[in-house]
């Protein structure tokens, strides 16, 4: 089923998600809900309170980030991943500029730097533990899925004046006044 995707000032982007139980009710399809709704609107990555619950639960699947034709160096067409009760360990490396995007704030981007490399412990959708290392654009997706569940957005590291600049447009998005392809929820809208 495609859940509708809350968009920007909802309070539920945030709210800092809470670690669920192994017998929470409905993960199953909630994670099968999540996977449908995040590939309808051609995501890489979606966290569970943008669809409308603050818990420590997100997916990633960066098979959209491989390019026809190009060398999958970095493997990410097969990186598709559950992250239950997450936490980041350790983030080093050289910080490195990526343009962002996200599901609940279409049509914005902007360049976000952030440490190349990351060491996260999480369970899996079989409640596995994994502690795991990721860098580049896998990190760079888990990282931003990662801020989804502390309630922190990609448009909070942005410039005073790039911020400036985007401020009437995430009014709009709001309001439900954009154009965009999939199912979404305004929190302003009338
Ligand atoms: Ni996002």
């Amino acid at each position: 089923m495609i859940l509708p995707i809350v968009a920007y000032g909802d309070p539920v982007l945030r709210k800092e998600g809470i670690d669920i139980a192994a017998d929470y009710p409905g993960l199953e399809k909630l994670i099968d809900d999540m996977f449908e709704t995040m590939y309808n609107a051609h995501g890489v990555g979606l966290a569970a309170p943008q669809i409308g619950k603050a818990i420590r639960l997100f997916i990633v699947d960066t098979s959209g980030f491989a390019e026809e034709g190009e060398e999958d160096t970095e493997g990410l067409k097969d990186f598709k991943k559950v992250f239950i009760n997450a936490e980041i360990l350790e983030e080093d490396g050289d910080d490195f500029s990526f343009n962002e995007g996200c599901l609940s704030i279409p049509d914005v981007r902007g360049d976000v730097d952030r440490p190349e490399r990351i060491i996260i412990r999480y369970f899996d959708q079989d409640w596995k533990e994994h502690t795991e290392t990721y860098e580049g654009l896998k990190a760079r997706v888990i990282q931003h899925e990662y801020d989804h569940i502390d309630g922190i957005l990609f448009t909070d590291y942005l410039s005073p004046l790039r911020k400036n600049m985007i401020k009437k447009k995430l009014k709009n998005i709001s309001k439900g006044q954009i154009q965009i392809g999939y199912r979404m929820k305004f929190p302003l809208a009338k």
